[in-house]
Parts: structure tokens; sequence; C-alpha cells
């Protein structure tokens, strides 16, 4: 009998708003909050009530369904406003611009239509992009669990799972997947500084679904690897270039590293809508700086003396050389990458 692994659906439509799971009130409450305007849902991804690159796109598109909503009596004019709006919110995750692009040429394609039959089309596509995803990254469960063996310890960096997605995961849903074959291994999930998604998504996430799982300082992964206690890594992206050089969480490039160093496979999970053709090398992908705040803090409080000052970028790009695998729902590729 397969294990049961919990639903988790970060984004949602219902009634003309979209309904997000508050990722910045995780693990202490699963709240969800209603945006019923793009400006709010366009804060909401800045400052990461949700995140995670497919649930980023997810969201945006959504967004556009609103906005047509809102918009029925009138032109394109205010929705392609919208579209731009959302396209200024995260620089990194290509699938916010893979999903706008593809809710735009929706648009295009209603000149003939009534503004009610446009925000139907609209949402109709929305709700595919969202569908589309869970049906991939349960896909890529299926490729990738092959690379699980029973007993093996996992290492997983940021949250890549139904949080970050449409509800089922990439490198946890990779670990959903075999953990659903009924394999017994257990989880390292690293702290993830500075915004902690590990240690309050990814530790929470597979809490919820009965994975075992261990929280771990950023800087005891080194060690843990020279101590054998680490047999793979398994992690997300958020874009990922034409030559396979992978932009994700920053701290996996030095993970990678690492991961070469004590030859343990690093695997890449990722749906083909993180993967940007028209974007021939990893040295290409914008990456995000975000508020010195982040660094400075944690949480509220501040812990550095007044004045030192900070730097935060959001990402890093692993070269496709340090990448063992990249799965996505059309199977496993290995370097020199094709996809
Ligand atoms: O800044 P975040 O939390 O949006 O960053 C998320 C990541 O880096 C994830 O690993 C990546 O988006 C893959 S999610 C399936």
């Amino acid at each position: 009998m397969p294990r049961e692994v919990r639903d988790i659906n970060p984004v949602r439509w219902m009634a003309g708003e979209v309904l997000l799971i508050d990722q910045t009130r995780l693990p202490h409450e699963l709240l969800t909050v209603n945006y019923w305007n793009v400006e709010n849902l366009a804060g909401a991804i800045e400052s990461m009530v949700v995140r995670g690159a497919p649930a980023i796109g997810i969201a945006a598109a959504f967004g556009v369904a609103l906005s047509a909503f809102k918009n029925q009596a009138g032109t394109d004019t205010p929705i392609l406003g919208d579209i731009e709006r959302l396209r200024r919110t995260r620089p990194t995750a290509v699938n916010l611009f893979w999903a706008l692009d593809r809710m735009e040429m929706i648009l295009k394609e209603c000149v003939k239509v009534s503004g009610k039959a446009r925000f139907e089309r609209l949402l109709s596509e929305a709700q595919a992009i969202l569908k589309e995803d869970i049906a991939m990254c349960q896909a890529i469960g299926r490729h990738g669990a092959q690379w699980i063996n029973r007993g093996d310890t996992v290492l997983t960096h940021c949250n890549a799972g139904a949080l970050a997605t449409g509800g089922w995961g990439t490198a946890l849903g990779i670990i959903r997947s075999a953990w659903a074959e009924d394999k017994d291994f257990s989880v390292y999930a690293t702290e993830t500084r500075p915004r902690q998604q590990g240690a309050r998504l990814t530790a929470w996430e597979l809490q919820y679904s009965h994975i075992p799982v261990t929280l771990i300082p950023d800087t005891a992964c080194g060690a843990l690897m020279k101590a054998g206690k680490i047999q793979r890594v398994i992690v997300g992206s958020d874009r990922i270039a034409a030559n396979g050089d992978v932009a994700n969480k920053i701290g996996t490039y030095q993970l990678a590293v690492l991961a070469k160093h004590h030859d343990i496979p690093l695997i890449v999970a990722a749906p083909s809508s993180t993967i940007d053709a028209r974007c021939p090398h990893g040295s290409q992908i914008p990456i995000e700086y975000r508020s010195e705040l982040e660094v400075l803090q944690i949480g509220k409080e501040r812990i550095t003396a007044e004045g030192v000052p900070a730097l935060n970028p959001a990402f890093d790009v692993t070269p496709a050389e340090y990448v063992t695998a990249i799965v996505t729902e059309k199977g496993v590729f290995q370097y020199p990458y094709k996809f």
C-alpha cells in the first residue's frame, strides 16, 4: 500500500480572488490570504508571501485573470499595465516571465470577444498553468525517485516543495515520490539564510507529510559531507540556461562545489518552464539582490552593529558541469546538456 503524501495548495482562485498561503507566517500558522487587486498581489510576490519559481509564475497568471475580471468593461490597456507590473516583481525565476508571456498571448487572441469571455479565457489559461505544473512536478517525481536509495540521507536547500510550485514540488517532489514508493530515507534541510526557507518551510512541509527531516545550519554541509553523512543533494532551480547552468537559491553553488569534491551526486529538479532557451549561458541570468535588512536582521531584530552594510544576493549560478543530472517532466538529462 503506497504511503499517502498530504496535499498543500499554495495558490488558488476563488470567486474573483487569488488565494495564497502566506508563506511568511509558516510554520507558526497556515493562513490563507485573499487578493482582489493586482498591486497587492504584486507586493505579495515581492515580499515573498508567495515564492518559489513555479508558484510565482502561477500567482502572476492568476493576477492577469484577476485584472481581466476587474476590467471586463474596458480595453486591454489596464490588463497590459498589470502584466508589466507583475513582470517587475522578481527578476530571476524565469517561470514568472514564461507564465506572463503565455497569458499575454491569450489576451492578444481575445480581440474579438466580450470582456466576460476574455476574463473566462484568461482564467482558464491560469488554471491550465496550475494544473500542468502539478502534473509536471509529479512526472519529475516519478523520473527522479530512482536517485534516492533506501537508507540515504538527502540534502536539500531552500524550499523547492509543494509551497514553491502548484502543489507537489520539484526537489521535494522527487523526495515525496520516493517516499510514496515506500523507500525509507531521511532528509537534511538547510536553514537557508537569510530568509530561512529551509528552516521555516521545507522542515514544516516534510514534517507535514511525515517524511523524516532534520534541520542543519547552512555552514554544516561541508563537514557532514566529509563525515559521509550525505548521499545525495537534490535542489530546485529558478532558471536553467540552455547550456545547463543552473540558477538557484544563494548557497547552491557552494553546495555543488562541495558535492563534487566529495563525489556526491547533485540533482536539479525543475519543470521545463524553468529552462530558458533564450539564455545561452548562466552568466546571462539576472540575479536578484534583496534588501540588506534581510541579512542584518533575524526577523525584526537587528543582529549587526549599526552602520555595518550587508550584501544580499538571493540566487547564484552553478555551472552545468557540477550538476550530475537535471530532472524535468520529460526525463533525466545529463552533461553536456541538450534539452
Ligand atoms: O527566493 P525564493 O524562496 O523564491 O527562492 C526559491 C528557490 O530558490 C527554489 O529553490 C526554486 O525557486 C525552485 S522552486 C521549485
